[in-house]
Formats: structure tokens, sequence, C-alpha cells
């Protein structure tokens, strides 16, 4: 990591001291997530769930898996948007706690279902979604096992190579990954970097100029579908 880099760690993990936090969905509808303290704040992936919430007809009638859902945000936007089915997963138990609650305050428990999963791990062979959803760790470390929240923020690359293996089993033929890019958090996990390699092809269909209390920068949306062969 560079010194940039490292400083905007050091600023996420003091972001995240404390809690419970709030985080307004829409703000005219006056919904709110709560973030509970070792559980993911929406940072740069709100670049996603407004994606998803100005692109209704990406998620609209479909089953859409949230890989790495955190409180939910991307869940909520997906069934907000109409997807019939969302099933929602992280690897913290405390995420899934957190998104659970969520989701039964939003009462939309008819269509969310939680579940804790390291990846796929938790999902069976038959299960296949039309969207895949991974606001994925962004900067390239490993996380510091003293501080829980961190495994939302750093991986060494090896968590984006095994979600690109994995994906396309849970993925139909014409179904799309939709994932984030931030230029300053390096290479080590965009998906671009590693979408030929494992049979993807990726495209940035959105670019949104995020200027939170924590990140300032330009987030990118990559859509992923399967690389053709002939
Ligand atoms: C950048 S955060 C995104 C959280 C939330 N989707 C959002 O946009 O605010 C990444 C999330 O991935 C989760 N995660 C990390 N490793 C994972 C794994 N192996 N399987 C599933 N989830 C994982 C983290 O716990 C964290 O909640």
């Amino acid at each position: 990591l560079t010194d940039a880099q490292r400083q905007q760690i050091a600023r996420q993990i003091e972001y995240h001291s404390g809690g419970p936090y709030c985080h307004v969905l829409d703000t005219s509808a006056g919904l709110e997530v709560t973030v509970e303290p070792n559980v993911m704040r929406p940072m740069s992936s709100v670049a996603l769930s407004q994606w998803i919430a100005n692109n209704p007809w990406s998620v609209s009638g479909r089953v859409v898996i949230d890989i790495g859902t955190g409180c939910g945000i991307q869940a909520f936007e997906a069934a907000r948007a109409g997807a019939d089915r969302v099933i929602a997963s992280d690897i913290s138990d405390e995420a899934c706690r957190c998104t659970t609650q969520n989701v039964e305050r939003l009462d939309l428990a008819s269509r969310i279902e939680v579940r804790v999963s390291d990846l796929f791990e938790a999902y069976q062979s038959s299960e296949v979604s039309d969207v895949i959803v991974f606001a994925q760790p962004l900067f390239g470390d490993d996380p510091l096992p003293e501080i829980p929240v961190t495994v939302g923020m750093l991986d060494s690359g090896q968590l984006i190579a095994r979600f690109l293996a994995a994906a396309g089993r849970h993925l139909s033929m014409r179904g799309l990954i939709l994932m984030v890019g931030w230029d300053f958090a390096g290479t080590v996990n965009d998906p671009r970097g590693y979408a030929s390699s494992t049979g993807w092809a990726a495209d940035v269909v959105g670019r949104t100029a995020v200027n939170g209390p924590c990140q300032v920068g330009d987030i990118e949306v990559i859509r992923l579908i399967r690389k053709r062969t002939y």
C-alpha cells in the first residue's frame, strides 16, 4: 500500500469506531438502515446501490445474490427495484445479524433471505441467480485480525480470484455480476485484472463522484458477463 492508501485505511478504521451508525437509503421515503459495530459502513459501495436504484431493469423480476452484504444496502436496493428474491450473505456473523434486523424492520423478509457464507460455500449447487452483486474489499493487503471490520476493506487478491472462479456456477448463462472499482485503491482487488483469465468480460457501466465523510473519489460500477467463446 502507498502512504496515501495507508492513511485512507486509518481513516476508515477510525470512521468505524463506535456505533451503531445510521445510513439513509432514501431521504424522500425516510428509509434508514442501521449499521452495527464491526459491520462495514456504506462508503464507496453507495455508488453500487445507487446504480441499482437508477437501473431497476437490471434486477427487476430477477433472482439476485448479494455477496458480502454488510448491512444489506445493495440487497435492499435490489428488492426495492423489483427483484423477485434476494439472497444476501456475508462471512461475518455480525453483518448477517445486522442485515437480518434491517430486513425485519424494513418488512422485506418475504423477499430477502440472509445467510452466513464464505463466498458461495453455504449455497447449494442448484442455487443459480440472474445477478450477483459484490461490493468487494478494495485495498490490497491482509485484513487485521484484531479489527474485524477490516475484512471488508482489505484483501491480498485471493478473495476476488476465488469469487470470480466460483461465481459462474451460481449465475445464469446471460446473467451479470456487478462490482466496484476505485483507481485510488490500486489494482490488487480490481475485477478488470482478473476477468479475462477467469472467463469474464468486464466493462464500466457507471461512475459516481463519491464525496462522503470518509471516502472521496470517483467510484466505478463494473459489470462482468461471460466472455464469449466460439
Ligand atoms: C466493502 S464491504 C461491502 C459491504 C456492503 N455490501 C456495502 O456495500 O456496504 C465487503 C463485505 O464483504 C464481506 N466479506 C469479506 N470476505 C468475505 C467472504 N469470504 N465471503 C463473504 N463475504 C465476505 C465483509 O464482511 C464485508 O461486509
